[in-house]
Parts: C-alpha cells; sequence; structure tokens
C-alpha cells in the first residue's frame, strides 16, 4: 500500500491521502474579489484528486496584498465569492484550506511577469507599507516600510481575527497562517527584517511575540475542531542556519503548546543574500528534523513533483503531507499520474466514481 495514499485525520477532518495543493498566487483579483478565473482553477484542482485544496495567499487588509491582483478576505463581498471557491472544492471531492496573510515589506509588488518589483512611489496603483523595522528587503524591493506602531500591531492582528471568521463563514476547514516567505509574520521572527527594541523585536522571544499573539487571537476564533496550521520559514540559507532553525523549532514548540495544530515547514526568503540548495525534495530532511523535535505534524514543498520522492517523503516519516506545486499547475490531475506511477491499484482511491469507474473497466 502506498505511504502516499492512506488517509490522513486531524481534529474533524480526514483527507484522502497525504497530497495537498499548496497556496499558489494567481495575481488575477481585481480589489480582493475573487473571479471566474479563481472558481474554475481551484475546483479543477480538487478534481485532480488531491486529499486538500488550499487557496492562495489572501490578504487580510488592502495593504497586506503582495499586488493590485492579489486575493482578499477583508469584506463581505470577496468573503461571498469564497464561500463558492471553498463549496466546489468540497464538490470536487478535497478538502478546502486557506491561506491568510499580509505582505509586509513585500506588499505594493508588481506582478511577477510584469516584472516582479515594488510599483514606483508615483504609481497610482502602489500603496506604503508596513513592517517591523524601516528597513527595505532590498534588490527588487527598494520600498522602506514604515515601522509599525504598538497600534499597527494591534490593527493587524485584529485583521486576522476577522479574516479567519470569514474565512470560517466561508466553508473553509483547514486555515493556514501566513508566517513564511519574507512577509509581516516572518519579518518579525527575522534579524534581517526585524531590528526593534521593544516587546515585538530584540531576542528569539521578542520577534517570536507577534507570531505567538496572531495565532493565540485567531485561535479563540477558529474552531477547536477544525486544523489551524501556520506555514513558516525555518531557515533562511544565510549562513546562520543552525541559530535561526534552532529558534525557529523552539518558537514552533510554543506554536504548538498555544494550540497550532499543523506546521508547513518553508524557507524565510527574508534576505536577497541567501544561498538556497535548490534541488528535488531539499526541504525533506530539515521538515522531518522540525517534526521529530516539535511532534507536530508537518507538509513542506518544494520539488516534490516526482512521485517516487513524494511517496518516500511519508514512507521516511519525513513528511506527513506532500505538497505538490507546479507540478499541480502543468497537471490538475498529478495524484492521479502518482497513483499510476506508485501502482495504487484503484484509480478510486484518487477520483470520483463517474471518472473511476470508466478508468478501471477496461484498459485504455
Ligand atoms: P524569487 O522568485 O525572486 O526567487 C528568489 C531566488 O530564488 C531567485 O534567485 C530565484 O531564481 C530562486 N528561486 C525561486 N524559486 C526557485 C525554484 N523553485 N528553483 C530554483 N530557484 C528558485 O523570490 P520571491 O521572494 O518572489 O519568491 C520566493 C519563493 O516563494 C519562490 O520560490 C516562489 O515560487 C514562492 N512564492 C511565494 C509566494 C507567497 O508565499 N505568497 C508568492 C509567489 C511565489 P531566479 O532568479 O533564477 O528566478
Ligand atoms: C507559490 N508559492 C506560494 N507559497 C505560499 O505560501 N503562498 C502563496 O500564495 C504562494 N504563491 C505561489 C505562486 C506560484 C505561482 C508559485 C509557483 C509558488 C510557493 C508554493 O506554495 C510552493 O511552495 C512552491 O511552488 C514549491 O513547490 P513546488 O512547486 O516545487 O511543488
Amino acid at each position: 500500500m502506498s505511504a502516499l495514499f492512506t488517509p490522513f485525520t486531524l481534529k474533524d477532518i480526514t483527507l484522502k491521502n497525504r497530497i495537498v495543493v499548496p497556496p499558489m498566487c494567481q495575481y488575477t483579483a481585481t480589489d480582493g474579489v475573487p473571479n471566474a478565473w479563481h472558481l474554475v482553477h481551484y475546483p479543477s484542482l480538487a478534481r485532480g484528486g488531491a486529499g486538500l485544496v488550499i487557496v492562495e495567499a489572501t490578504a487580510v487588509s488592502s495593504e497586506g496584498r503582495i499586488t493590485p491582483a492579489c486575493l482578499g478576505i477583508w469584506n463581505d463581498e470577496q468573503a461571498q465569492v469564497h464561500s463558492q471557491i471553498a463549496a466546489f472544492i468540497q464538490a470536487a471531492g478535497a478538502v478546502p484550506g486557506l491561506q491568510i496573510g499580509h505582505a509586509g515589506r513585500k506588499a505594493s509588488a508588481n506582478l511577477p511577469w510584469e516584472g516582479d518589483n515594488h510599483l514606483a512611489a508615483d504609481d497610482p496603483r502602489s500603496w506604503d507599507t508596513f513592517s517591523p523595522s524601516a528597513l527595505p528587503f532590498g534588490a527588487n524591493l527598494p520600498k522602506v516600510p514604515q515601522e509599525m506602531s504598538l497600534e499597527d500591531i494591534k490593527r493587524v492582528k485584529a485583521d486576522f481575527v476577522a479574516a479567519a471568521k470569514r474565512a470560517l463563514q466561508a466553508g473553509y476547514k483547514w486555515l493556514e497562517l501566513h508566517f513564511a516567505h519574507g512577509y509581516l509574520g516572518q519579518s518579525f521572527f527575522s534579524v534581517h527584517a526585524n531590528k526593534r527594541d521593544d516587546l515585538y523585536g530584540g531576542d528569539a522571544e521578542g520577534r517570536g511575540r507577534f507570531l505567538l499573539e496572531t495565532l493565540a487571537a485567531v485561535r479563540e476564533v477558529w474552531p477547536e475542531n477544525f486544523p489551524l496550521a501556520a506555514r513558516f520559514g525555518v531557515i533562511e540559507f544565510d549562513g546562520r542556519d543552525e541559530e535561526t532553525l534552532a529558534e525557529a523549532i523552539a518558537l514552533s514548540k510554543q506554536f504548538r503548546e498555544d494550540g497550532l495544530d499543523f506546521l508547513s515547514v518553508s524557507l524565510g526568503f527574508s534576505t536577497p543574500a541567501a544561498n538556497i540548495p535548490w534541488g528535488p525534495g531539499f526541504m525533506g530532511p530539515i521538515a522531518g528534523r522540525v517534526r521529530q523535535e516539535t511532534g507536530l505534524p508537518v507538509a513542506s514543498a518544494w520539488g516534490f513533483g516526482r512521485p517516487d520522492l513524494a511517496e518516500n517523503a511519508v514512507k521516511n516519516n519525513q513528511l506527513d503531507l506532500v505538497m505538490v506545486g507546479r507540478s499541480h499547475l502543468e497537471n490538475p490531475h498529478w495524484p492521479y499520474l502518482a497513483a499510476r506511477k506508485l501502482g495504487v491499484e484503484k484509480p478510486s482511491w484518487v477520483l470520483p466514481p463517474s471518472y473511476a469507474h470508466w478508468l478501471e473497466r477496461y484498459e485504455m
């Protein structure tokens, strides 16, 4: 029996297999409102057979969008379309999940295929950005953010809470806090972005405070029986990796004590001066260590698009769930392809009976 095709239960939620479509921005929204593309794209991926489909980084406020075309969930108009996406993902056989976040100093950017840089200050589509300290990311993102006041911190936490409530009302059953990839949560944790000398900066405890407080506030409104997850950059590949990993693992243990159910182990992307050892499944061993030391169930991504790699990551206890991103864009039925490659006999373990019946019946 394939490990990848074994069901996974967390709280009241059971995924039919260990395959996850990770959040992937589509940069096609207007004013944060999902549109016809999102209604086609997400249910199609769900129909492909993954156990969990997590909708892209969705901003908790207008200022928290990465680009002007990013999704939001800060008003009822947006939430209303999200409820259709969630219902359609579920109807297509997957559990509907949502990633909520704030882009921090990486906000107010151009689309990736239109430059991937900060919008010019005189561009009418640009807006002021916020971060723990008034330090830009650098490289293609040189805009200097405003250092957040204590009032700003309170406001953004409240935005996360409001977004979580709307996500629940919309019908999402798995919520992921975006604490990775150089956006706001990661920036509080990162020594590259956080030079504060108040309660929210300094040592690892101070740099973890915003993340812990946001988690605690969201946990109060997100039901106990549904998984609350975080995507967290535990490593930067910037030369101080052992220290960052140790701090990230200590903070993740605290996340767990404070009610986090699941961790998506990722990279920090907090500095352009990183030397990332890209390669198939390279985050597997790191995620396995985080899993072992925190006791949290984990997922990871980055190059698990080969079915044997995905299978082995679960079999070897590195990952509980495997995130397969770009390979799903290439082939929305990637899980079915993986099932065949791994010798999983019955497509009905992956596909709905209206497809599987015909695929199991005769040789094609
Ligand atoms: P970039 O996409 O600019 O990538 C930073 C550096 O990493 C570049 O040198 C880039 O190479 C390299 N790189 C990125 N992904 C890969 C890969 N899969 N394989 C090999 N090299 C890679 O940085 P961003 O900060 O915009 O994005 C960082 C990562 O997060 C990306 O991998 C991207 O896929 C992902 N992402 C996350 C989003 C989110 O969390 N909301 C939104 C969009 C993307 P090169 O210069 O050759 O491109
Ligand atoms: C991403 N990624 C990403 N990550 C995240 O946490 N939130 C997001 O919204 C996005 N958006 C996004 C858009 C696009 C187009 C890509 C390609 C990637 C990162 C993604 O979730 C995943 O970690 C990477 O794609 C690596 O996995 P694969 O593609 O190697 O399987």
